[in-house]
């Protein structure tokens, strides 16, 4: 059996550890906030969980997680990380997609649901939160992880690729690429879903925009660089700049 682990994992300190660093603590301070006072473990829900990256870790902390992913492959890892990570019993994977979720898990049944990086790429993101909120108890949380649209302007400009820009820029998305969100696309979808309580944090504001020779191999920048992310997370002017928005929101009693 996974045992929970008291204090907060260390970040690490490679470049992809500084992308993630910031959702993983807010998550983290998040369940500690939800398990206090419960006798039992949070029920949590992943819904495009991929191949466990988060589920694990949720898992090692000693909650019960459910990966609802639609990849057969996703989830043939998530099975083999489980049982590398000694959580098998603890994580079940499913196949299907937010649409189908409610059908597999029923209403109301989770304390917790992690949302990263799907609403990109459903056909209706409104109705795919509509599925999150009937999943959720009243007062549950949701993880929400969205690619946030300005800064792809940015750094399609600043590769020279100045066209896309301009699209990009006009809300044009060109087809089969990923739906990007405003701060405040996000925070009207959540209200429209039956949400309160938003916060929301910038994701990813410098680490795609240092070049990875001044961070690979040097602990100390990606370390540096992590914090730095950590100070900008939340300050609000920020949102505009960052790769993604994380929110966390509480669904309606
Ligand atoms: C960008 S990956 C994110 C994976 C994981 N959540 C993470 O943060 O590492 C998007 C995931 O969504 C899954 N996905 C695609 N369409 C979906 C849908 N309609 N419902 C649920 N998941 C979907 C994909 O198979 C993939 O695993």
């Amino acid at each position: 059996m996974a045992t929970r682990v008291g204090g907060m994992s260390a970040p690490g300190r490679s470049p992809s550890a500084a992308r993630t660093a910031v959702v993983w603590e807010a998550l983290h301070r998040l369940l500690q906030v939800q398990s206090r006072g419960r006798a039992t473990e949070l029920r949590v829900l992943d819904v495009g969980g991929g191949t466990g990256g988060f589920a694990v870790r949720v898992a090692e902390l000693g909650h019960r997680v459910t990966v609802v992913e639609p990849s057969p492959d996703a989830l043939a890892i998530l099975d083999r990380r489980s049982e590398e990570t000694g959580v098998a019993d603890r994580v079940t994977g499913m196949q299907g997609d937010i649409a189908t979720m409610p059908g597999l898990v029923g209403s109301g049944a989770v304390d917790v649901v992690l949302c990263h990086g799907v609403l990109e790429v459903v056909d209706d993101p409104a109705a795919a939160l509509a599925a999150v909120t009937e999943v959720l108890r009243p007062e549950g949380t949701l993880s929400l992880l969205v690619a946030q649209r300005h800064a792809a302007v940015v750094v399609r400009a600043m590769a020279g690729h100045l066209d896309q820009a301009r699209d990009l820029l006009e809300g044009h998305r060109p087809e089969g690429s990923p739906r990007r969100f405003t701060a405040e696309e996000t925070s009207a979808l959540l209200t429209e879903a039956g949400f309160v309580d938003a916060t929301l944090h910038a994701v990813r504001v410098f680490s795609d925009l240092v070049p990875s020779s001044l961070v690979d191999g040097e602990p100390r920048a990606a370390t540096a660089l992590a914090d730095l992310e950590r100070a900008v997370s939340e300050r609000p002017e920020y949102l505009t700049l960052a790769a993604q928005i994380h929110a966390l929101a509480t669904r309606r009693p």
